[in-house]
């Protein structure tokens, strides 16, 4: 009896740790960081949009520092939430929900001209928001995207 209590307790341990590195491989997901360095023909279309994006954005923060409008023609918002991701489990509620606060934020920008430098800064809130829950490897990047950023 008691050596089958021992195993019993033995086989809960080991489930019990599996389950633990299971979970520390998902946080180490959300990170992502450079997840396509690997293999440069497996980008998936979200990350390319992203990439657009981040280019898009380091093009506008220069334009509205020199007092230029940016307009949707010149960049057009990209419907990133409908794009195949590197890894599907981010198509989650949350996931949703962040990115139609950055959807709001951009339509604002682009049909706001007035305020576009508080508009703009709303917007890189809202990537750096979601970026706080799934992805987190970009940030470095995304911290360089305010109107404010100064390189050293
Ligand atoms: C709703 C959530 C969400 C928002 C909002 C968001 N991102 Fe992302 N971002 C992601 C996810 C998820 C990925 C991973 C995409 C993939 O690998 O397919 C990603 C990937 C990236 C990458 C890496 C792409 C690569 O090279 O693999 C960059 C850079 C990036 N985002 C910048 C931005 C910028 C800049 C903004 C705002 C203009 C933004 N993101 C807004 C969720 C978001």
């Amino acid at each position: 009896m008691k050596y089958i209590l021992l195993s019993f307790t033995a086989i809960v341990c080991l489930i019990l740790s599996c389950t633990n590195t299971e979970s520390t491989k998902t946080s180490e997901k959300a990170d992502c960081e450079k997840p396509t360095i690997k293999d440069p023909n497996e980008v998936k279309p979200m990350a390319l949009m992203m990439r657009n994006m981040a280019n898009y954005c380091d093009t506008m923060r220069l334009k509205i520092n020199r007092g230029e409008v940016v307009d949707s023609i010149a960049f057009p918002l990209m419907h990133f939430w409908t794009a195949e991701p590197t890894d599907s489990s981010v198509l989650e509620t949350l996931f949703f929900d962040n990115a139609t606060m950055f959807e709001n934020a951009y339509r604002k920008l682009m049909q706001d001209q007035v305020h576009q430098k508080e508009n703009y800064t709303a917007v890189i809130a809202t990537c750096v928001h979601c970026h706080s829950s799934y992805c987190s490897g970009p940030l470095k990047r995304i911290k360089k995207l305010p109107l404010d950023y100064k390189e050293e």
